[in-house]
């Protein structure tokens, strides 16, 4: 619906998902706009003199947080219909980030190169989102200190100001691969003094969506893609019209509950080349997966076979649907390996998945799977975003009934998750705390 930002916070925290098991996904179903994507682009805005039109936003509790975010810096947030939204920052004026909202996601840091790309200094909090482990934003701070910030870190709260009001092109080299850096940069270079160089970048599609959307800006962002990224800074940048790309993570999600079910799913509005990885592991496991121009039809097979995986930066196989494979490899007969190359600790969701029956041994950055033995429902929990997803889809695939707690994580990156698995003949609804029906939600209404 038209109009200025109203943004609606279901009380996730006292709702589950109840899920009964056995039942084959098929039928079609839509990807929205890319979550990782939408989370830069929105902070992008601030460094746009102008009204930028955004399509395909992904309505999601992290876009959401993050048009509060602008709006409370001074942007014009507006919603032409559910998933394009016009942003005007031109009256935005300096102030500290809101606090309780920037503590609650990841993607918050990247108000610190909007910032500092805007207004020459940033202050923010450190960032929340998803536990996997350490996650630190030294690399962040490496490459806006390279570009003539100071930056300081105290109580959990960053402060960052260019020397002279205005950061300056360098020549930065990432020390390990990281799109938050990557993109982090990338923004702050935009508006900056000269050419800024990032060596060893992210290559991540959303790192070229990222690109694209500041260039149709007027920005000059060159190798978007490649692990080298020349960004020429300009003094401005003017408004425009973008349509974000689909979200590789939510089709992949799809495709291996398709698979994991043993059902048969079309998964329109893609981009195939982005879900190479996720088909060809697929593929291995004897799951059929046909391409078309913008869709994948994924057939499961009778029987799964076991694979071995390592997650890497892209095109590698991601770490973002570690999770989802490993509730599949619970299904195929014998030992499949799961090498975690990105995190310390991304293999929480095994206990989860360990009182459903799984047999599943972790050594650090390695869980070996000794699958075929089927699930059984239990109560469990979504321990994050992506854990929560593969949750789903071990109580579509398990005898009996799934409750998954803390569905809040969920719903901080898939668009109407119940209401797409429905379609697709899931048997699965939303709960209230302690048993309320479906439709019983409490809404609380921020704005
Ligand atoms: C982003 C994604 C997340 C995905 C991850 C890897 C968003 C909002 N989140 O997270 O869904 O799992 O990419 O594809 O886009 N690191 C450092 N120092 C830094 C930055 C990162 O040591 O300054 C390390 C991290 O701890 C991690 C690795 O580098 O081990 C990669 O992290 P990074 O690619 O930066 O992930 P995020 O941007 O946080």
């Amino acid at each position: 619906m038209p109009g200025p930002l109203r943004v609606q916070w279901k009380v996730y925290v006292l709702e589950k998902y109840v899920i009964k098991g056995g039942i084959e996904l098929h039928g079609e179903v839509e990807i929205s706009g890319a979550k990782n994507a939408a989370v830069a682009i929105i902070p992008a805005a601030l460094l746009v003199d102008g009204v930028c039109r955004i399509e395909n936003i992904p309505q999601i509790s992290d876009t959401d947080m993050l048009l509060t975010i602008l709006s409370e810096l001074g942007a014009k947030v507006s919603f032409i219909n559910l998933s394009t939204i016009e942003i005007d920052c031109t009256k935005v004026h300096f102030q500290d980030a809101p606090y309780e909202l920037m503590r609650k996601i990841r993607a918050s840091y990247y108000l610190i190169g909007s910032m500092l790309g805007r207004f020459g200094s940033a202050r923010t909090t450190m960032p929340g989102g998803c536990n996997f482990g350490v996650r630190p934003i030294d690399m962040h701070i490496k490459g806006m200190t390279a570009m003539g910030a100071e930056v300081n870190v105290k109580n959990g709260f960053v402060n960052a100001a260019a020397a002279d009001g205005r950061l300056h092109g360098a020549r930065i080299y990432l020390d390990k691969v990281s799109v938050g850096a990557t993109m982090n940069i990338m923004m702050a270079a935009t508006l900056a003094q000269g050419r800024t160089i990032i060596e060893n970048a992210a290559r991540e599609p959303h790192i070229v969506d990222l690109a694209n959307f500041l260039n149709s800006m007027g920005a000059d962002v060159r190798g978007a893609g490649t692990d080298t990224i020349k960004i020429n800074g300009v003094d401005k940048l003017h408004g425009g019209s973008y349509t974000i790309i689909p979200d590789q993570i939510e089709a992949g999600t799809y495709m291996v509950a398709a698979a994991a079910t043993g059902g048969e799913v079309l998964v329109k509005n893609v981009i195939p080349k982005h879900l190479e990885c996720i088909s060809a592991k697929l593929r291995e496991t004897g799951t059929i997966v046909q391409e078309y121009e913008d869709a994948v039809l994924v057939k499961g097979a009778s029987t799964l076979r076991r694979v071995n995986i390592k997650t890497l930066p892209y095109p590698g196989f991601p770490t973002d649907m570690q999770p989802q494979m490993g509730t599949l490899l619970c299904l195929a007969s014998g030992t499949s390996v799961i090498t975690e190359g990105i995190y310390d600790n991304r293999f929480k969701y095994v206990n989860e998945l360990r009182k459903m029956g799984a047999e599943i041994q972790v050594d650090g950055r390695i869980a070996i799977i000794e699958g075929g033995t089927g699930l059984t429902g239990a109560p469990v929990q979504a321990c994050d975003l992506r854990a929560g997803a593969a949750m789903v889809i071990a109580g579509m695939c398990a005898s009996g009934t799934t409750v998954i707690e803390d569905i809040h994580y969920i719903e901080r990156g898939y668009e109407n998750f119940v209401g797409k698995l429905k379609n697709l003949g899931a048997d699965i609804t939303i709960v209230n705390f302690p048993d309320e029906p479906d439709g019983n939600d409490k809404i609380l209404t921020l704005f």
